[in-house]
Parts: C-alpha cells; structure tokens; sequence
C-alpha cells in the first residue's frame, strides 16, 4: 500500500487531484469510480479548479458511484445523485450520460445491482476508485464483518454509520437504512484504488485499514489485497501509525517517475 501523508486534508486533496487528473490525461476515456461524502469535497473543488483554470476535460471520461441510498430519487437532495450533480458534474465538462450512480429507486432492486455490475463491466472496469474511510472502518456502504469477497447489493446500514451520517442529513430516523453499494470484490476489481482519510475520527480506522490484519471487522483492511493502492492521509488521521516515519521515508525517496508533485 502506499501511504501519503500531507499536512491538511487540503494538501491531501491537491495530491488527490493530482493522481486523477494525471489518469485523466494519460487516458482520456477513462472510467473513474467516485465516492460521497465529506471527504472528498475538497477534491472535487479542486478538479473543477483544474478544468477551468488549466483545461483538465472530463468529455471522455464515464463515472460510477460507489453507493446510493434505497428509496431516495435523485432529485432529493440528500441523495448521492444529487450530491455528484452538485459538487462535481454540473461544474465539469463530463457527459451526464456517462455518469453512473446506483438507482435506489429502482421497482427491483436486485435486478439494479447486478445490471450496476454489468454496466462497469461493458465499459471496461474501473481505471481508478475513489474512496473515502468510515469511522467503523467500511468502504463504500461495506459494514464490518460483511464478505470480503461481496459484490453490489443492497446493505443495511450499521447504527454508528447511521449516526455519523445523520449530522449531514438533519435527522438521524429520516436517514435511509439501506443503501445499494458496490461490494468489496467490486472494488478490488478496480485496477487502482485511491483512498483519502482525514481527521482524528479516522485515526482508528486507518491503523486497521493499513496495519492490522486482514479483517472483516475492518473492511478497509481488504486493501491490503490490491496491487495498487494509494491511501492520502492528514496528520491526524496518520496519528496513531507505527510506521508513520517509514511511509515518510519512502515518500521521500520516490523515484522522479513515482512521484504525483
Ligand atoms: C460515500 C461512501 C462512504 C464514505 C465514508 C466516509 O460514497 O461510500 O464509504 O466514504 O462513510 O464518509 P465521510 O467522507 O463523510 O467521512
């Protein structure tokens, strides 16, 4: 895994945006996986920085969100269709059409999340996934102890995501208690992982996902098993790292050709 750690979760989104709008240019029909959330707004304002200030396009480029909650259309604005629209797609140059967010509104659901797998898999699979870190550890809507092999379905969200959750909602028993996610195996599938941290919530989280074992009680630990994936960390989320001064050791003696800054 390789561990990046930047001062701020502004610097840490810089870096973000750097890995993606360097895939953007190397491939400029990309198809990048997308997450929600309060992480990653930073770096979505970033990216729109990039394209109207340096001419970074999104016309090639097809999308798909890791997750939507059940029963929310996309018009309300607490789902995660709304939350793309708002905070990256209607700012980009991207094709609507090609931006893919799980219906959660969908007569049959299940039927949804296998035509969501078959949807990435006609257009190539996942170039890069990006992804934020639930306090409990989960990736996507992958509550602990889940299958570390799962693919999209349908997720019962746990109390404490929920909860966290609900600070951004307004109300904790209007909260959605299903979400379609895509699975583990969906996002280990992907040829390149990008996961951001940030902020003393995460410290605990972050330890399992990149020191402890393998473990369902910490889906993120899954990336342990990929190739090719970079986690973005802030200080206080790198707190509690054992080998935080080896991540920054490595960091500093990247090869030109290894560096994203
Ligand atoms: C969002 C998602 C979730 C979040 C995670 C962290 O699409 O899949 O796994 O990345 O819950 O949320 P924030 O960034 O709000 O702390």
């Amino acid at each position: 895994m390789e561990v990046l750690i930047r001062e701020s979760a502004e610097a840490g989104c810089r870096l973000a945006a750097k890995v993606i709008a360097r895939v953007v240019r190397e491939k400029p029909d990309a198809v990048l996986g997308l997450a929600t959330g309060r992480t990653p707004l930073l770096l979505y304002r970033e990216l729109i920085r990039l394209h109207r200030e340096e001419g970074l396009s999104f016309r090639g480029i097809t999308t798909f969100n890791l997750d939507e909650y059940v029963g929310l259309p996309a018009t309300h604005d607490q789902s995660y269709h709304w939350f793309m629209r708002e905070n990256f797609f209607r700012h980009v140059d991207i094709d609507p059409a090609h931006t893919h967010v799980p219906d959660g509104t969908a007569a049959d659901l299940q039927a949804e999340c296998r035509r969501y797998e078959e949807r990435i898999a006609t257009a190539g699979g996942i170039d890069l996934q990006l992804l934020g870190l639930g306090r409990n550890g989960h990736i996507g809507f992958n509550e602990p102890t889940g299958s570390l092999r799962s693919r999209t379905w349908i997720k019962i969200l746990s109390e404490q995501t929920l909860r966290d959750n609900s600070t951004v909602f307004g109300s904790f028993d209007a909260l959605p208690r299903h979400a379609i996610t895509m699975g583990i195996g969906t996002i280990l599938d992907a040829r390149r992982l990008l996961l951001l941290a940030f902020g003393p919530a995460k410290l605990r989280a972050t330890v399992d996902m990149i020191e402890g074992p393998l473990a369902a009680r910490c889906p993120a630990s899954a990336l342990q098993l990929h190739p090719r994936a970079t986690v973005v960390l802030d200080e206080p989320a790198a707190a509690g790292l054992q080998y935080a001064d080896h991540y920054r050791w490595i960091d500093r003696h990247k090869l030109d050709w290894q560096r994203y800054e």
